[in-house]
């Protein structure tokens, strides 16, 4: 997969440098290009953002200099990516939406500072590609880049054979599949005892269907302590067929 970042701090990106992104990229799983959006501002100062029409606080990025960098980035590839725009009036970024676009070649992300990108580019470009505006939740951030990070570990770590087992994302918490919409229960591992605290027996009775049984258990009550919201989306049907098979 190829991934574009067009952002006016290059150096906020370089997380993805290290952990599994950064590794993805070394193994050639995934290209990841970032770019200063400043390199297409032509006056003395770099200038990418205005007053906003209309008055009010803040500034608004300026369409020229996005208008040109996208071209350039467009122009520097084969076919057409998806463009994702964070936004905290964009669509909620979920599981469902990181598969999606881990099942794409290609991925512009192009992060605004300030109040927002001038209208009209997403206007523009709404007529070209498939213009994802996306939020990663309730609450405002000082900019796109941080969401970007968020996104692209989302997406990086569902493309294949990125992740050293494959079975790891498919219990994830909002995982599509029976268990889907509950939360992932507790996890354990070495010493058995630890300041006095046991494992719960039932992980050391080596019997898969009991484990299976209060893993989902535990996932439920997880969930409808800090998500009631997703247990009245799950579907009781799904989770009758999931006990059947245990
Ligand atoms: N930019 C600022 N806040 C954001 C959010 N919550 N999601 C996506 N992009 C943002």
């Amino acid at each position: 997969m190829r991934i574009d970042v067009v952002t006016i701090f290059p150096e906020y990106l370089e997380p993805l440098s290290v952990s599994l992104v950064g590794k993805a990229r070394q193994r050639g799983q995934l290209d990841v290009r970032v770019h200063d959006l400043r390199e297409w501002a032509h006056d003395r100062h770099n200038t990418v953002d205005d007053t906003p029409y209309g008055g009010g606080p803040g500034m608004v990025m300026k369409p020229e200099p996005w208008g040109e960098a996208l071209d350039s980035v467009l122009a520097s590839g084969d076919g057409k990516p998806v463009l994702v725009v964070p936004t905290p009036s964009g669509i909620p970024f979920t599981q469902e939406l990181a598969v999606e676009l881990s099942e794409q070649p290609w991925l512009v992300f192009a992060p605004a500072r300030y109040e927002g990108i001038d209208r009209r580019v997403m206007e523009e470009y709404e007529e070209r590609l498939d213009v994802r505006e996306v939020s990663i939740g309730d609450y405002v951030l000082a900019g796109g880049e941080a969401p970007v990070l968020v996104i692209v570990e989302a997406v990086a770590r569902l493309l294949p054979g990125v992740l050293g087992n494959a079975q790891s994302h498919q219990d994830d918490s909002f995982a599509p599949g029976a268990m889907s919409n509950l939360l992932e229960g507790p996890v354990y591992t070495k010493p058995p005892q630890w300041r006095g605290r046991e494992i719960p027996e039932v992980l050391l009775s080596g019997h898969h269907g009991k484990v299976a049984r209060w893993r989902r258990d535990e996932a439920l009550r997880r969930t409808s302590q800090n998500r009631p919201d997703l247990v009245e989306r799950c579907d009781p049907e799904a989770l009758d067929k999931y006990d059947r098979r245990l």
